[in-house]
C-alpha cells in the first residue's frame, strides 16, 4: 500500500504529521516521534514578539500591546518563559536536522508584517525545509475593513516570500468572509501551503478575582468538522496543498482529513494527552483502515469528498443545512 503523500512540496511517508507544540522542544521526544513513524516534524513557533524583544529589548516587546490595552504588559509572557529564545530556535533547527533525516517545518508565528520577518530567512539558512506561518490574529479594529485585513496577511506572506526560497505554509483562522477568494490570493502570493485552521483559546472571566484568566483546553474530534468542511470546499479550486489541524483524534479523524482532500493531517491534543506512542497507534489504526476498505494508496482516497467536481458548493451546503435542521425530533 503507498501511504506517500507531498504537502506544500515536500515528499512524506505518509499523511499524519504531529503538530506545533511545546513536545519538539525536545531532541529526545523528536527521535521518539521519529521511532513511531512520524514522516516529519513541525516546530513549535517562534513569535513575533520574542524577536521584536530581542531586537529592542524587554520593554518594547510589550510596548504595542500597551498602547492597545493597559494591563497588557502584565499578560505578555517575559522572555524567559519562552523555552527557545530567537537565537536558541535556530540552534534547535540545526540540532533537529543532525538528530534525525525527517524534513522539519520550522514555525514563525506573528500578525503583522515587520522587521522580525526577516527571521524567516535565517531560519532557511538553520536549514529547516519548510515554513509554517503561523497569522494568529483577532480584527478588533472597527475602522479596518475585511479587505485591509486580507491585505495585512497577504503582505506578511510577500514579505517572507521576499526573503525566502523555501515552501511557506500559511496557518489562519476561519474567520474571513470569502476564504475562497482569499485562499487563492494567498497562493498567488507565495503560499504554497495553507494549513486549516488555527485554534482559538477563549479566555474566561475568574469571578473570585475579577480577572481575565487564559484557558487551554484540548480539542475534540467534533472540532475537526469545520476543517473537513473548508478543505472540501477549497480542495481542487485553489492551486496549493492544503494541510489539516484541529481535532485529530482517531484514525477515522484521519481518513475523512485525507478524504476531503488535506496532504497533510496534523495531531496534537491526542498527543499531549495520550503521551507519544498514540502517534504509532493512530497510525497503524490508518493503515488498517485503508487495508479493510481495499484502497491501494493515499493518492486513491485524496479528495474523493471534496466539492471538486460540485458545480455549485454554496447550493450544496446549503440543501445540507436544510436537511440537518429537518433531523430533529422532540
Ligand atoms: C500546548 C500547545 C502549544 C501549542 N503551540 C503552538 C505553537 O507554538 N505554534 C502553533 O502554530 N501552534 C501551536 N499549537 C497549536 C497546535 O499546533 C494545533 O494547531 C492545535 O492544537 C489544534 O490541533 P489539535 O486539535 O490536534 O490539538 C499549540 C497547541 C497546544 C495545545
Amino acid at each position: 500500500m503507498d501511504l506517500s503523500t507531498k504537502y506544500a512540496g515536500i515528499p512524506l511517508a505518509h499523511p499524519l504529521l504531529p503538530g506545533a507544540s511545546p513536545l519538539v522542544d525536545k531532541l529526545d521526544n523528536i527521535r521518539q516521534l521519529e521511532d513511531c513513524g512520524a514522516p516529519g516534524i513541525v516546530l513549535h513557533s517562534l513569535f513575533e514578539e520574542q524577536i521584536i524583544g530581542e531586537q529592542t529589548g524587554p520593554y518594547s516587546i510589550r510596548e504595542p500591546h500597551e498602547e492597545a490595552f493597559a494591563e497588557a504588559r502584565t499578560y505578555l509572557p517575559a522572555s524567559e518563559d519562552f523555552i527557545l529564545s530567537p537565537e536558541d530556535y535556530l540552534e534547535h533547527i540545526r540540532h533537529c536536522k543532525e538528530a534525525t533525516n525527517l524534513p522539519i517545518f520550522a514555525s514563525l508565528n506573528g500578525s503583522r508584517s515587520g522587521e522580525w520577518l526577516h527571521y524567516a530567512r535565517e531560519i532557511e539558512q538553520a536549514g529547516a525545509d519548510a515554513l509554517e506561518l503561523n497569522l494568529y490574529f483577532l480584527p478588533s479594529d472597527p475602522s479596518e475593513n475585511a479587505e485591509d485585513i486580507e491585505k495585512i496577511t497577504l503582505e506578511v506572506i510577500q514579505e517572507v516570500r521576499s526573503v525566502t526560497k523555501f515552501p511557506i505554509i500559511v496557518k489562519l483562522s476561519p474567520f474571513f468572509s470569502s476564504l475562497p477568494h482569499f485562499a487563492n490570493e494567498m497562493a498567488a502570493a507565495g503560499a504554497n501551503g495553507l494549513l486549516l485552521f488555527n485554534r482559538f483559546y477563549y479566555p474566561d472571566i475568574d469571578l473570585e478575582n475579577l480577572e481575565v484568566e487564559p484557558k487551554l483546553e484540548l480539542s475534540r474530534s467534533s472540532e475537526l468538522l469545520l476543517r473537513l468542511r473548508w478543505t472540501a470546499m477549497l480542495h481542487g479550486r485553489v492551486k496549493t496543498s492544503f494541510g489539516i489541524t484541529g481535532g485529530v483524534h482517531t484514525p477515522e479523524d484521519v481518513v475523512k482529513s485525507v478524504m476531503v482532500g488535506a496532504d497533510a493531517v496534523q495531531t496534537v491534543s491526542c498527543l499531549l494527552k495520550n503521551g507519544i506512542p498514540a502517534f504509532r497507534s493512530l497510525l497503524a489504526g490508518f493503515q488498517q483502515w485503508m487495508e479493510e476498505n481495499e484502497y491501494e494508496s493515499v493518492r486513491q482516497m485524496k479528495g474523493s469528498f471534496s466539492h471538486h467536481n460540485c458545480p455549485n458548493p454554496s447550493a450544496l451546503e446549503r440543501t445540507n443545512y436544510l436537511r440537518t435542521l429537518q433531523l430533529w425530533r422532540a
